[in-house]
């Protein structure tokens, strides 16, 4: 009779064996699997394993303290705290191209993860967030049984590279399985129930050029709008949520003052796995609302629209 108690304990017993005395690097996102991969690999065998948080200047207000602060002081993981930001804000200087945006960071990305990795003397192994779904997805691709490198916070290559073994322990789990096991290993529900965050992470919601300037105004505008979903309970009914600031300032008013500052876009959309999805259809009050909350709350926007495509033909991201 199954539970997932046992699974854990099962899982846990795998992995000591798997791994013995060796040690185990993991590039911690805070995304649900990675965090569920390292709460797991941690209860099996503790300070054996070291996370990488690596930082690349395009996470959300107060996202990479909070993750850190969760995984090394609430759960006694050891985490090194990546503080690349200038590195990747720098090299994205004057690109708009959204593909040379994600090619970017994704290669920066591999070589921060190695460059920190490299200094953790004795790793032998490399944890991955793996699911069964991509594991599929892998064997039916590639036709044969190989290891996806999922888009973000995987190190395409690397494991062969740094002559690291990989260790997927929910090789053999669904989203919803994961979730199960975070809360089963005391991950906040908080954590276990985020909207998923593409690894470009801002980059993309930033269509044009990004600068630093940008990101912050984004940064307040989607903190707002997340806080008017969550005091309005519908965080949960949303598959993402999200703001996009548009490389476009229009005029406005406000006072006796003119003003002529950048437009945002609210994304809000349902889903089952992000292939398809429908707009959510917030009320106009909510809508209204919000929209007052972040002109008046963040300096630099003047205007709020709200994106009503469906997946297809839009995608989720603007990018
Ligand atoms: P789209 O925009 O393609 O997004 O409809 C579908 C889902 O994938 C996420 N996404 C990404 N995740 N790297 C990622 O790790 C990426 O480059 C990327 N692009 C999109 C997106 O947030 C949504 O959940």
């Amino acid at each position: 009779d199954w539970t997932m108690e046992a699974y854990r304990d099962e899982a846990v017993r795998r992995i000591r064996e798997e791994v013995g005395k060796a040690k185990v690097i993991c590039a911690l996102s805070g995304g649900v699997d990675s965090s569920v991969t390292a709460a797991l690999i941690h209860e099996a065998i503790g300070d054996q394993l070291t996370c990488v948080f690596v930082d690349h200047g395009l996470l959300r207000l107060n996202e990479a303290e909070e993750v850190v602060a969760m995984f090394r002081d609430h759960m006694n993981l050891q985490v090194i705290h990546a503080q690349e930001q200038d590195l990747f804000l720098g090299a994205l200087e004057g690109v708009s191209d959204p593909e040379v945006k994600r090619k970017t960071i994704g290669k920066l990305f591999i070589d921060v993860f190695q460059k920190y990795a490299d200094e953790i003397e004795g790793a032998r192994f490399l944890a991955q967030g793996t699911l069964y779904p991509d594991v599929i997805e892998s064997v039916s691709f590639a036709g044969g049984p190989s290891v996806t490198i999922k888009s973000h916070h995987n190190v395409g290559g690397l494991p062969e590279k740094m002559g690291l073994k990989l260790v997927e322990p929910l090789r053999e789990l669904f989203k919803d399985e994961v979730r199960a096991l975070g809360r089963e290993l005391g991950l906040p529900a908080s954590f276990i129930g985020r909207h998923p965050f593409p690894g470009p992470g801002l980059a993309i919601r930033c269509p044009g050029e990004i600068t630093r300037e940008k990101l912050e105004i984004l940064r307040k505008a989607d903190a707002v709008y997340i806080d008017q979903i969550r005091k309005h309970g519908l965080y949960d009914e949303i598959w993402q949520a999200f703001v996009a600031i548009l490389p476009v300032r229009t005029v406005g008013v406000m006072g006796d003052g003119r003003t002529y500052d950048f437009a945002c876009a609210l994304r809000a959309v349902t889903s089952v796995d992000g292939m398809t999805a429908d707009y959510y259809p917030f009320t106009h009050e909510f809508l209204g609302e919000t929209a007052t909350r972040i002109i008046n709350e963040v300096r630099g926007i003047n205007r709020v629209t709200y994106d009503v495509t469906s997946k297809p033909p839009g995608t989720i991201e603007w990018e």
